[in-house]
C-alpha cells in the first residue's frame, strides 16, 4: 500500500508514521505534502528518504478548491492507496474528501467525539475532565467526525496546562497512529483502544 502523508508543521507524527512502514509492514509512505513550505517536517522527511512537495495555501486566499487543485497534483502522482493526515492544519472540502473516501485518515487530539475543532486541550481541563486522548478516524466531509479507527486516553492531572497535556497526549499519537494505519492497511478497521 502507498501512503501519503499530509502536514503542516513539525510532522512528528509523521515521522512516527514512516519509521513505522518498514519489514513486513504492508504500506510504505511514498510522498509528504505540506500546505507550508517552511515546516520542519519537510526536513525531516527528506532525511528519512521520503520524498516531499510544499503547496502554498496562501496565494489561494478563501478559494480552497484552487488550493485544492494544486494540492491534487503530487498527491495524485504518488498514486496513493491511503492519505494520512498529521498535523495538517487545513480543512479540506467534501469535495477533496469524496475523493479519498474510505482511505483517509486523520489524528485529532482530543477523545472524539468530544471537542472537535481547535483548542482541545484546554477545552478538557476547562470542563474539568479527569481523562483525555486522542483519536485516528476516518476523514468524512463533516470535520473531525468520521468513523473512529482508535484512541489513546491520558489522565487529566490537577496542575495541569493545556501544554503539559498537549505532550502528554502527543505521546500517545505517536503509538497509536502507527499501530492504526497498520491494522488499517491489512484490512482491518475494527477500533483500537490503548
Ligand atoms: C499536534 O498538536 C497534534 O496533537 C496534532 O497536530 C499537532 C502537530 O502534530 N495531531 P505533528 O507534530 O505535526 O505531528
Amino acid at each position: 500500500k502507498r501512503v501519503v502523508i499530509l502536514i503542516s508543521g513539525g510532522g512528528s507524527n509523521m515521522v512516527r508514521l514512516v519509521e513505522s512502514m518498514t519489514g513486513d509492514h504492508p504500506a510504505r509512505a511514498v510522498l509528504v505534502v505540506s500546505n507550508d513550505a517552511t515546516a520542519a517536517g519537510l526536513d525531516r522527511a527528506a532525511l528519512l528518504g521520503v520524498p516531499t512537495a510544499a503547496i502554498d495555501h496562501r496565494p489561494h486566499g478563501r478559494d480552497r478548491a484552487a488550493f485544492e487543485a494544486e494540492l491534487l497534483k503530487p498527491i495524485l502522482a504518488a498514486e496513493p492507496d491511503i492519505l494520512c493526515l498529521a498535523g495538517f492544519m487545513r480543512v479540506l472540502t467534501p469535495a477533496f474528501v469524496e475523493r479519498f473516501a474510505g482511505r483517509m485518515l486523520n489524528i485529532h487530539p482530543s477523545l472524539l467525539p468530544k471537542y472537535p475543532g481547535l483548542h482541545t486541550h484546554a477545552r478538557a481541563i476547562a470542563a474539568g475532565d479527569g481523562e483525555a486522548g486522542c483519536t485516528v478516524h476516518e476523514v468524512t466531509p463533516v470535520l473531525d467526525d468520521g468513523p473512529i479507527l482508535g484512541q489513546a486516553r491520558v489522565p487529566v492531572l490537577p496542575d495541569d496546562t493545556p501544554e503539559t497535556l498537549a505532550a502528554r497526549v502527543l505521546t500517545r499519537e505517536h503509538l497509536l497512529y502507527p499501530a492504526v494505519l497498520r491494522r488499517f492497511a491489512e484490512g482491518n478497521r475494527s477500533p483500537l483502544m490503548i
